[in-house]
């Protein structure tokens, strides 16, 4: 009898679920607000540049090279001038397809099996889930409001200098970092690239968050406080403008690029976003994420009103600065993966706080996103999820609301 999985190859990945369509109180995933999809602009966009340069899309990476549309790079290199200070040129960006792609290159390039990497004890499950497919050890570093603990971050690096390991790459998400929603401070930015230099260890800097400061002023880059090539940058179009582009970009000195580039051999990101995005943003980048900021304020306190009003003080959590999401920390008899399996039979989609985290704080935690449900579905979920709180863990909840 034939069977197909005899022919696969063993590997430790799980096959993938059907896909059933969305919960109906989807808090997961980093989607944007439908709403802020700036379609009437992104339409104009296509209709000129198909129009103009078109032709082009007859060769691999049309009349560009293999590192992405060129009047993109262009865009790139301007704004992460105006926006974070980074100082870089056209050739020293790769645009990729998302940041997911960002962190598989460079993470093809800087790691093999039983390396060690430095990471924020508390991260994006992409990146611990990435991680730990490829049998690399992550060392964690606790979180403060502002940013990594460079105390900690010290003390691991001289540990390690001691048993002879030398950590593969610092990684951070300096600005809106995932999912506790901190910004790095300067201070602590100049720190991490003191400390970079002094252990000679290379920073991986995700900053795909960065334009999603609700009010705050962004701060340089930790890049931009780099003359040595210490900094490996990414950033992302996914959260500025609509993640099923599949835009990103890597930032980085030529010599380590074109160790990366090899490893994309997909022969190119998809061109007409790029040249859609290129046209697009020459004009209305800043006015869209203005706009877009501003929504995504709304809500924010649209999440944070609900929360306050089903939970009361059950669910700690501090306001965000600016993202998408919200990283909340329950009661401790709260067991998140089991609450995760609970709401969703319900319809309700959360993060469980332990595939967000290294540490063992991440089983009483969540992660709330609310870029694309709408209030009034915020307001339902959240009400929702109390009940099956109070019902399922006799969380205190504001029982007079539910
Ligand atoms: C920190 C971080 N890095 C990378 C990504 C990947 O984003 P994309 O591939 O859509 O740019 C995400 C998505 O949520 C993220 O939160």
């Amino acid at each position: 009898m034939f069977n197909i999985n005899n022919f696969l190859h063993s590997n430790s990945l799980s096959p993938a679920l059907e896909w059933k369509g969305y919960p109906k109180y989807n808090f997961i995933g980093g989607h944007n607000d439908n709403e802020s999809i700036p379609v009437k602009s992104l339409k104009e966009s296509i209709d000129n540049v198909i129009l103009k340069e078109g032709k082009t899309l007859a060769k691999y990476g049309l009349e560009s090279g293999p590192q992405g549309y060129l009047p993109l790079r262009s865009f790139i290199a301007d704004q992460l001038k105006n926006s974070a200070s980074i100082r870089c040129s056209e050739e020293e960006i790769l645009i990729v397809s998302g940041s997911l792609q960002a962190l598989d290159l460079v993470n093809q390039t800087f790691l093999k099996k039983d390396d060690t990497v430095i990471i924020e004890e508390e991260n994006y499950g992409g990146t611990i889930s990435r991680l730990n497919k490829l049998g690399v050890k992550m060392i964690g570093v606790p979180l403060e409001q502002d940013g990594m603990n460079i105390t900690e971050l010290e003390r691991t690096l001289q540990n390690l200098e001691i048993k002879g390991i030398k950590p593969r790459y610092i990684y951070t998400i300096p600005t809106i970092q995932n999912p506790t929603g901190t910004i790095m401070s300067i201070q602590k930015r100049k720190a991490l690239i003191t400390l970079s230099k002094k252990y000679n260890v290379p920073i991986f800097e995700d900053d795909c968050y960065a334009d999603l400061i609700f009010e705050k002023e962004r701060p340089p880059a930790i890049k931009s406080f780099d003359d040595d090539g210490y900094v490996v940058y990414c950033g992302s179009f996914s959260k500025s403008i609509a993640p099923a582009l599949r835009v990103g970009y890597l930032v980085a000195d030529w010599p380590v690029l074109s160790r990366i580039l090899p490893h994309k051999t997909d022969a190119g990101t998809g061109s007409l976003e790029q040249m859609t995005l290129a046209e697009f943003c020459k004009n209305n980048f800043n006015a869209h994420i203005k706009t877009l900021r501003a929504e995504l304020k709304n809500k924010s306190n649209a999440m944070c009103n609900a929360i306050d009003k089903y939970f009361g003080s059950s669910a700690d959590y501090i306001k965000p600065d600016g993202g998408i999401f919200i990283w909340i920390n329950m009661p401790k008899n709260v067991d998140t993966s089991r609450l995760y399996d609970l709401a969703l039979k319900q319809g309700v989609a959360i993060n469980p706080g332990s595939d967000w985290s290294i540490n063992e704080n991440g089983r009483h935690k969540i992660r709330l996103c609310f870029g694309n449900p709408s209030a009034l579905e915020i307001d339902e979920g959240i009400k929702l999820l109390a009940q099956i709180c109070q019902k399922e863990f006799g969380v205190p909840v504001q029982i007079a609301n539910l």
